[in-house]
């Protein structure tokens, strides 16, 4: 939900104003993750003498700036220029090695303010800083306790506990070496944060921050995504190095890392990096890292920390892709990017073979496919867009695998803990591969011994790690917090795994040769229907004043009518229902009027001669409207020409929902510029959902 990003040079001489800017480009990468508030710690000055708190206690190094704003990225930017403090701060001045840290935020516990927002502090001195991603669930009892010792909080989040959590254990842990009459610099960065880990319980993405550590940052997680980039400063061929070059210390070579929520705020740096795994701890210091992992007994004590040697991998993105290139929207980038993104999810999966064979390839599934083919039931499992392509390729899963098929909201089937069985497959469908009601849902499955298939579009997600298999949907990073080519990749990516389930069939070898054909074909159509975007922007022109809008669809464009309906209402604001259409008579009829704008989608399927007479029927109750029929159709759809046309190409049944929402979703978006309102960030969301 948040975004959390450090910076670390090492022995690479950098100015604050250097630092500032690539914390702040950082969080501009990942405020997509959240955008109510955001903050940054900096190091202040150094000074000769050490900084005495009025406590009494003494600080090694002068206690690190914070810097923290309520709104956009650009409201801290500004705020951050024009403060007083920031007046008397020398931004030329240089730090050989400086640890900053930083946070967008998406408000869980407190409202947007400066002072809700990360970094959260120990108190006074800024002993402890920590910007967190997450959600930390016992909170209430970690805070009772702590006022008990005397902590003082300011913030109504959940996350302020941990800062002042770490100096409770650092104090404790140098009292009792002081006891033991030890040396009270020694207790090491990593000891006091796994202390802390150890106590608290939820999903997390932490990174520490603290003057008794100057230049070293501990970043840790559980649940929640992170990754470490390392670049070694000068030298261009960094990308290759090998990871014992950049990992180990290495004789001051000058060092540069990065942590991140995720790829996209390092892919501009370096593409060496490491995703660190849950319950590691990796320390940044003097040019090398150390990873941990941490762990404790039954007893909830800790284990003697064992040192983890882990492999840097190579991110596999562009920077282009995390730009908007010629595009004013990332969302307008993303819809028109469909043709490529579905090549992507294809690539190297479609098979034409021998003597008119055809087939898929999904390597993450080839192992699998018999014992999904004798489940007793498969059940697709997912949040909103994700769930709507899950629903919209359901039909063509069902008729070629022959195993029946039920679907689940994750936050619904939780809360009632419906049954699954060791013969159910459940597959997870998410774009992040974070949600947490997902995620939640996955552990239930597990725990009932279902057989957990992923599909993701975040290679080492938690849910695409937490899967026994599963395919990635190669979509490329999304960045816009509406999802569209994720969408259209699901459902490509679900009907490719129908088609291997059903490639033992000979009676649906037909049919699955003309979907895999039709699939060979599909960015091709994805680019023919693009051309409607001046035609979207005209009838979005017309329906910008309206307050509501109805979709109708049923059969395989129910699950269109579904997503084209949340398209508009999650970033038009523009009230938008999707309806069944079988469903008009039994109550939604009761709205149409001839002011009501109605979607009607009837491209040609089995089920279009019943959407003919549903159009009959709107007409008779002189609806208003907009009917989207395959190309030709236009006659016998709408004899009378009273409704507005959208005609598409027509393709295999199963695949006209990644046709049919293409304009849907180029009509949300000029709805949403013609009305006013940020296209790439909708009010009060947020792209991943990991709390529930
Ligand atoms: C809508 C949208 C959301 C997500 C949902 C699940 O445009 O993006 O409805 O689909 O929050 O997210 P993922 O797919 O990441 O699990």
């Amino acid at each position: 939900m948040c975004g959390i990003f450090a910076y670390l040079n090492y022995n690479a001489t950098r100015e604050r104003r250097h630092i500032v800017e690539v914390l702040f480009n950082g969080l501009r990468r990942l405020e997509y993750r959240g955008y109510d508030s955001a903050g940054i710690s900096l190091d202040a000055d150094p000074c000769e003498a050490s900084v005495t708190l009025s406590s009494g206690t003494v600080l090694p190094s002068p206690p690190p700036l914070v810097f923290r704003q309520e709104g956009k990225i650009e409201n801290l930017v500004t705020t951050f220029y024009h403060d007083a403090d920031v007046a008397d701060l020398d931004l030329q001045k240089s730090f050989t090695s400086h640890a900053g840290i930083a946070h967008t935020r998406w408000a869980t516990h407190g409202q947007p303010s400066p002072v809700n927002s990360h970094p959260q502090t120990s108190g006074e001195g800024n002993e402890f800083l920590v910007v967190h991603n997450g959600i930390i669930t016992n909170h209430m009892v970690l805070k009772e306790t702590l006022l008990k010792y005397g902590f003082h909080f300011e913030s109504e989040t959940d996350t302020e506990v941990i800062p002042k959590l770490a100096k409770f254990v650092y104090d404790s842990l140098n009292e009792e070496l002081a006891n033991n009459g030890g040396d009270k610099q020694v207790v090491p960065f990593t000891q006091v944060v796994m202390e802390v880990m150890r106590q608290l319980e939820g999903a997390y993405a932490l990174i520490f921050k603290s003057p008794y550590y100057p230049n070293e940052l501990v970043a840790c997680k559980r649940g929640s995504p992170l990754l470490l980039g390392v670049k070694e400063v000068g030298d261009k061929r960094s990308d290759t190095y090998v990871e014992s070059d950049l990992l180990a210390k290495d004789h001051g070579k000058p060092k540069e890392y990065y942590v991140a929520s995720d790829a996209n705020a390092i892919v501009e740096h370096t593409k060496r990096v490491l995703v660190i795994e849950d319950n590691e701890v990796v320390h940044m210091k003097d040019g090398a890292v150390y990873i941990f992992k941490f762990e404790f007994d039954k007893s909830r004590q800790l284990l003697r920390p064992a040192s983890v040697q882990r492999a840097l991998s190579t991110l596999e993105m562009e920077v282009e892709q995390i730009k908007k290139g010629n595009f004013e929207h990332f969302m307008q980038k993303e819809i028109h990017e469909q043709p490529d993104s579905l090549t992507m999810t294809m690539r190297g999966r479609l098979i034409r073979g021998e003597q008119k064979i055809k087939g898929v390839l999904l390597g993450g599934l080839k192992d699998h496919l018999k014992t999904i083919r004798r489940s007793r039931r498969i059940i697709f499992i997912g949040c909103g867009t994700s769930y709507n392509a899950a629903l919209a390729a359901r039909p063509i899963v069902e008729e070629l695998s022959g195993v029946p098929v039920t679907m689940e909201i994750a936050s619904d089937l939780i809360d009632r803990q419906g049954p699954i069985y060791r013969e159910d497959t459940a597959i997870f469908v998410s774009q992040s591969g974070e949600t947490a009601d997902t995620l939640q849902a996955l552990e239930y499955a597990k725990s009932n011994g279902a057989l957990c298939v992923g599909i993701t579009n975040t290679v080492g997600s938690a849910i695409a790690r937490g899967t026994h298999c599963g395919v990635h949907i190669n979509a490329g990073c999304e960045i816009g917090v509406a999802s569209t080519k994720a969408y259209t990749s699901q459902i490509a990516v679900i009907i490719m795994l129908a088609l291997a389930l059903g490639d033992d069939s000979l009676s649906t070898q037909q049919r699955r040769n003309a979907i895999i054909d039709d699939l060979y074909n599909l960015p091709n159509k994805v680019r023919d229907v693009l051309k409607l975007d001046k035609d979207m922007k005209e009838l979005a022109a017309l329906l910008m004043e309206e307050q509501s809008l109805l979709v109708f669809g049923r059969g395989y464009n129910y699950a269109t009518a579904l997503e084209c309906a949340l398209k508009v209402k999650e970033v038009s604001l523009m009230h938008s229902e999707g309806i069944l259409a079988g469903e008009m008579k039994h109550g939604p009829l009761a709205l149409v009027d001839e002011t009501l704008p109605i979607i009607v989608i009837a491209t040609r399927d089995a089920s279009s001669s019943k959407q003919q007479s549903v159009i009959q029927q709107l007409k008779a109750r002189k609806g208003r409207l907009i009917v989207m029929c395959t190309e030709g159709d236009a006659e016998s759809m709408c004899p009378d020409r009273t409704c507005r046309l959208i005609e598409v190409p027509q393709v295999q049944d199963c695949l006209q929902p990644i046709i049919n929402i293409v304009p849907l979703q180029l009509l949300a978006y000029h709805l949403t510029v013609l009305r006013g309102f940020n296209v790439d960030q909708p009010r009060n969301l947020a792209k991943s959902v990991t709390t529930q």
